[in-house]
């Protein structure tokens, strides 16, 4: 009777109850059978792929789940390389950035796929055939029975064949370290650098630092600064940063609604921010107003849509996305729909006659995320 490794395996003891697992002249495979048989799992085919070991064949399999295995760790290594050197700083046109998470879906997709390719090549062309009916049963297993699945699992190692085939054995390591650096990379490297470094969720282009440090001007979107009366009472206007592309994507947070009010209306502000001071002195946004003006980001606080249907008989400003609805006479908190943050309000001023802020939105812009400090 052979081990694992041979062919013909001879029949099992016949009963639980006379077999001695100490036997010195039982083989592996009939401690691993009656094993399977007090379980209830009858082996009624076993065949080994290679009877003869280090056959050609054997060879080039072998080769060829080393080279599957070799490729998929260089794949995790090259998500490592992607994730940490490719520019991801988003740029418009045709840059590299663009391809920053094609890339690591390309190489950590590619690494599992390629190793998934060198498992089921292993199991299907290596391992041995077998057919075993089990049943199933209830409860724990005695001391003998432990023993004689230990020997099961140490059979399967052996069936593996890893302790002989040293070349698959290195080739196994490559996709181990490669996947698990990659899997380990964006816990790692949240805590090298700092996915927050330069505020760059906390500020947009009103900003001053964007204009060497001076207030930003509001324009139009051809770049003309707007003084008071070129607003009607009641009227309203997009306005951006006037700083070079200001009106452009590259500063797509910027995009801010201008209101005059009419001056009742402006009073009932006045009060709402009032009682906000009493409630929550020194919030910034009471410096927000400039006289009857008003300024609010236009991005929607739900899901960052361009929120800028203004009522003005009911001084709602609508979202058109999930239809939230937010009272601009009440610091533009949100009245109706999913968004449940008002929008933030852009401190404004006048300086040489025209509209500016007086500095960045106090609060960030945009939906609400993970990190956003309150
Ligand atoms: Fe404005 Fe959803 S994005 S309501």
């Amino acid at each position: 009777m052979s081990t694992t490794h041979g062919t013909g395996h001879g029949p099992a003891t016949a009963g639980a109850s006379d077999f001695d697992a100490e036997d010195p002249s039982l083989t592996r495979f009939d401690l691993v059978r009656e094993g399977a048989r007090r379980d209830g799992v009858e082996i009624v085919h076993y065949e080994p792929q290679f009877p003869v070991r280090g056959t050609k064949l054997e060879k080039r399999i072998e080769r060829s789940i080393a080279f599957l295995l070799t490729l998929s760790g260089l794949f995790g290594v090259a998500f490592v390389v992607a994730y940490i050197w490719w520019p991801s700083r988003y740029s418009q046109g045709p840059t590299a950035s663009k391809l920053y998470t094609p890339l690591l879906g390309l190489f950590l997709g590619g690494a599992l796929l390629l190793l998934g390719f060198a498992i089921i090549t292993w199991a299907k062309k290596l391992m041995p055939n077998e057919v075993a009916v089990q049943e199933r049963h209830d409860g724990a297993s005695p001391r003998d029975e432990q023993q004689l699945t230990g020997s099961t699992i140490l059979n399967m190692v052996d069936e593996i064949g890893i302790k002989r085939r040293p070349l698959l054995k290195a080739a196994l390591l490559l996709p181990a370290g490669g996947l698990g650096i990659a899997a380990a990379a964006p816990l790692v490297g949240s805590l090298i650098k700092n996915p927050n470094d330069g505020h760059i969720l906390l500020t947009t282009g009103w900003n001053p630092a964007n204009n060497g440090g001076n207030r930003i001007r509001l324009v139009r979107d051809d770049g003309t600064p707007i003084r008071p009366e070129e607003v009607s009472v009641g009227g309203q206007m997009t306005v951006f940063p006037g700083i070079p592309g200001g009106a452009t994507n590259t500063y797509a947070d910027s995009p801010t609604l201008l209101i005059h009010l009419r001056e009742s209306d402006a009073q009932v502000l006045r009060d709402s921010i009032a009682r906000s001071q009493v409630l929550q002195d020194n919030l910034p946004v009471v410096a927000g107003m400039w006289q009857n003006f008003v300024a609010y980001s236009k991005i929607c606080t739900h899901a960052g849509c361009p929120a800028s249907l203004y009522e003005q008989q009911t001084n709602r400003l609508l979202c058109p996305c999930h239809q939230s609805q937010f009272l601009i006479t009440n610091q533009a908190k949100p009245i109706f729909g999913p968004a449940h943050r008002k929008l933030p309000m852009l401190p404004l001023d006048l300086e040489n006659g025209v509209l500016v802020a007086k500095s960045d939105f106090l609060e960030p812009i945009g939906p609400t995320y993970w990190e956003r400090p309150i």
